[in-house]
């Protein structure tokens, strides 16, 4: 029997726990070797699963001189990101750092550059969907060519009021600590989007804003559906308090370089949970309903039911995206197999909704054009 792998936390909050307990449900045989977290809010979630969280560092530089591990999570909010991961590529033993993979447009550059300039041990990206059964069989369908060619595709996120109030209360409610609504939430759906439309955003347009917590739409007295998520990190009680930056309802339109057209509507305060996206190609048609987990497609000119899928709901594991995941990281790190997504796909996935967040800001049509030149300068072309 191989010896347990052992494990590094930077930011041991609820995702970094709920990634562990993932990896533990493999059954892979793991220690926690040690955490730098001033304040850690995952444990408890250990605790549930069994699993000890090692000994508590003064911060990362300590954490990492302890080092080296065979892995080093970083799940801290987002604005920690760069600095916590750039110190983490300069040593040894690979890297997992959690989405979005930085928060803004200069440091996606920098994290490029940084990528291109030396060797940096292995770096993967919780861009969790990506081993989401059922999103590998969309994928699957599109490449196998069933839809034709794609031509346009329509997405939405429409989060129940306990998630809503879960992101106006926590540390997601300001863009120093987020980034946006959007990159926090869907940056999972424009890496996937990207992918089926087989191209690179070319223009961008979104309108966005409050449209539900905010002190004049204040609604009912003390309802236990805002608080029913626990708020982690720098987490306020009232989702009303105005005392936050950041969009709860947000729509945009990407046109990509090779014709796509996508349409994109997320809110945070819905009696419809929803998360679908609708892919139109020349030859067929897929839907996918990413809460239900069900998947069908058919093609526009054959006789016949549509193809369908149903995979198991399983809400507290991102529909087993978090265990798929799980396996693909363990299975990545003893070689067997090349994780599904690269740091240069997040950087994409990233600065495409940063493209969607600056037309809504600027309320002007944005043109990425430069924005990949930068891109693809820092990194040399790399795509890996
Ligand atoms: N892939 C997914 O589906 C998914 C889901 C949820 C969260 N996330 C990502 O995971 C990350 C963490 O989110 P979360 O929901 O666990 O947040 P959280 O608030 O539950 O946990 C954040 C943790 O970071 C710690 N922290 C704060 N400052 C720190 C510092 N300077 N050094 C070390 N630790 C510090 C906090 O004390 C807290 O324990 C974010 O990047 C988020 O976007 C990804």
């Amino acid at each position: 029997m191989s010896a347990p792998l052992r494990f590094a936390a930077i930011g041991l909050g609820q995702r970094t726990a709920a990634v562990l307990r993932a990896i533990k449900q493999t059954g892979t045989s793991f220690e926690l070797v040690g955490y730098a977290d001033p304040a850690p809010v995952g444990t408890a979630i250990l605790a549930e699963n069994g699993i000890a969280p090692g000994t508590p560092f003064a911060d990362e530089r300590a954490l990492l001189a302890a080092g080296p591990f065979d892995l080093t999570l970083i799940g801290t909010p987002n604005h920690l990101h760069a600095t916590q991961l750039a110190l983490t590529l300069d040593g040894a033993g690979p890297v997992f750092v959690e989405k979005p993979i930085v928060r803004t447009e200069n440091e996606s550059y920098a994290l490029a550059t940084r990528l291109r300039e030396r060797p940096a041990p292995a770096l993967f990206v919780g861009l969790v969907m990506r081993s989401a059964p059922i999103v590998r069989e969309i994928l699957q369908v599109v490449r196998e060519g069933h839809l034709g060619a794609i031509v346009s595709i329509d997405a939405t996120e429409h989060l129940p009021p306990e998630h809503g109030a879960y992101l106006a209360r926590n540390w997601r409610r300001k863009a120093e600590w987020g980034g946006s609504f959007l990159l926090d939430k869907v940056c999972h759906d424009f890496d996937i989007l990207g992918t089926i439309a087989g191209a690179r955003a070319q223009r961008v347009a979104s309108f966005g804003g409050r449209g539900q917590f905010r002190l004049d739409r204040k609604v009912g007295g003390d309802v236990p559906a805002y608080r029913a998520w626990p708020g982690g990190w720098s987490a306020q009680d009232d989702v009303f308090s105005n005392d936050h930056d950041v969009t709860d309802t947000q729509t945009a339109i990407v046109e990509y370089a090779n014709g796509v057209r996508l349409a994109f509507h997320a809110s945070s305060h819905s009696a419809l949970r929803e998360r679908r996206w609708y892919v139109a190609g020349t030859e067929g048609t897929l839907i996918a309903d990413l809460v239900r987990n069900k998947l069908m497609w058919r093609r526009a000119l054959e006789a016949g039911a549509p193809v369908r899928h149903n995979y198991p709901v399983d809400e507290i594991n991102h529909n087993g995206a978090d265990v798929a995941m799980a396996q693909d990281l363990v299975d990545a790190l003893a070689g067997r197999a090349k994780f599904p997504v690269t740091a240069n796909d997040a950087i994409e996935a990233g600065l495409t909704v940063m493209a969607i967040d600056k037309a809504m800001l600027s309320g002007q049509v944005v043109d990425c054009a430069a924005m990949w030149q930068r891109l693809d300068t820092a990194s040399g072309g790399l795509s890996d």
